[in-house]
């Protein structure tokens, strides 16, 4: 019986050919033309006049943190439930994260507890789009208006995804993409930020690029970081990008498909398909335990790898992490959606590269858990 991974990327384009050309010519560094041409081809992907490519998706929401200025006395809302990629740098910083739950149908941050968090320090309000759908960002924009605050948009997961019909991406001042392996496109490892704003472009630019000084290399005026993207980085993403269209309506019909395989699934929350604002794009297919379920996501997830499964769980959320407990923050803070997702939620095999007897597998496998064990 083969191991069913949680995902395999699709590198069936023009790949290998880009990278070919990239050793033939010598152009590996990121000063080679592929970078350029990624940059601006994703910009238009996105509806942003520019994109700055760098070499995470981590290294874009550093970036994109540093770039608006964001440091002591500021605080930025977030939500408790989403990768630590997106608070490091609000707290290296030395500004203050401020989290907010989430909603437990979407998963994503519940909008409606941002305005009471709001306090003239506010800064910034760091959207992240979860698992395939897009935070509701009509009530986000309109706070942001009402308060003077920035956005920070983080749509590592959701390339190809639209909110009412406008490119994830495409909202606040300033968005991050991740192209790790998982991701709809990929370049091995790799990030974008997208903007609107010149000036906040040349910034994201130069901070990634060690904040060279343009008129006299080796002289500094700011901290920046190595974050540059390689001409081999940047020919996988362009080969992946040509896809990214086909690669969407791909996850959207697997999730699709395993809507149906496990329509009589018993138990588990499965993921919302339609909301008013987007049709899931199913970046991964997310299930959460029933809370009575005396199973945690940890102890499915180990009865799955068991029968071949490959599975993966939901985030930690930012407030019970050993390292901020131990830095002294969010004590006495409490996210009941947040921790109950993290202790019941997990996500099933959902790579571009999963066949269909593969879905059929993981399905039966799901089924069986849940019919012995949560029926
Ligand atoms: C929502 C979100 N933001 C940021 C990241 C970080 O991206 P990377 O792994 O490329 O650093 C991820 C990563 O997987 C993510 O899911």
């Amino acid at each position: 019986m083969d191991f069913i991974p949680v995902n395999e990327p699709l590198l069936d384009g023009n790949e290998k050919a880009y990278l070919n050309r990239c050793i033939d010519t010598g152009w590996i560094s990121s000063e080679g033309p592929f970078v350029k041409e990624f940059e601006e081809r994703f910009a238009a992907h996105v509806g942003r006049k520019y994109a700055i490519a760098v070499c995470n998706g981590t290294a874009a929401l550093d970036t994109a943190v540093e770039a608006l200025d964001i440091g002591p006395g500021d605080e930025v809302i977030l939500p408790a439930f989403t990768i630590i990629s997106c608070i490091a740098q609000i707290i290296r910083s030395g500004a203050t994260p401020v989290l907010v739950d989430s909603d437990l149908q979407t998963w994503n941050m519940d909008v409606t507890q941002i305005e009471s968090k709001i306090t003239p320090r506010t800064k910034a309000i760091m959207v992240v789009h979860i698992y395939g759908l897009p935070v509701d960002m009509d009530p986000v924009l309109a706070l942001a208006a009402k308060y003077g605050l920035k956005i920070i948009e983080d749509a590592a997961e959701v390339h190809g995804q639209t909110y009412h019909g406008k490119p994830c991406g495409s909202f606040g001042e300033i968005s991050t993409f991740s192209f790790y392996p998982n991701k709809h496109i990929t370049t091995g490892e790799g990030g974008m930020i997208a903007t609107d704003c010149e000036a906040l472009a040349e910034k994201c630019r130069s901070l990634r690029n060690l904040c060279f000084l343009p008129k006299k290399r080796f002289v500094h005026e700011r901290l920046g970081w190595n974050f540059r993207m390689t001409n081999l980085q940047a020919a996988l993403g362009l080969a992946q990008l040509e896809r990214i269209d086909e690669f969407a309506a791909r996850k959207r019909s697997m999730g699709k498909r395993y809507q149906e395989l496990l329509k009589d699934l018993p138990g588990f929350q499965t993921p919302l398909a339609e909301t008013p604002y987007a049709t899931n794009i199913f970046w991964v297919y997310g299930l959460v335990l029933p809370e009575e379920s005396t199973w945690t996501a940890d102890q499915a997830m180990a009865w799955l790898a068991d029968k071949g499964i490959g599975c993966r769980p939901f985030f930690y959320p930012m407030h019970l992490q050993p390292v901020f407990q131990n830095m002294g923050l969010f004590r006495g803070q409490s996210f009941p959606v947040a921790e109950h997702l993290a202790e019941k939620g997990f996500y099933i095999p959902s790579g571009l590269a999963l066949r269909e007897e593969q879905m059929q597998r993981v399905a039966d496998q799901l089924l069986a858990f849940a019919t012995e064990h949560l029926a």
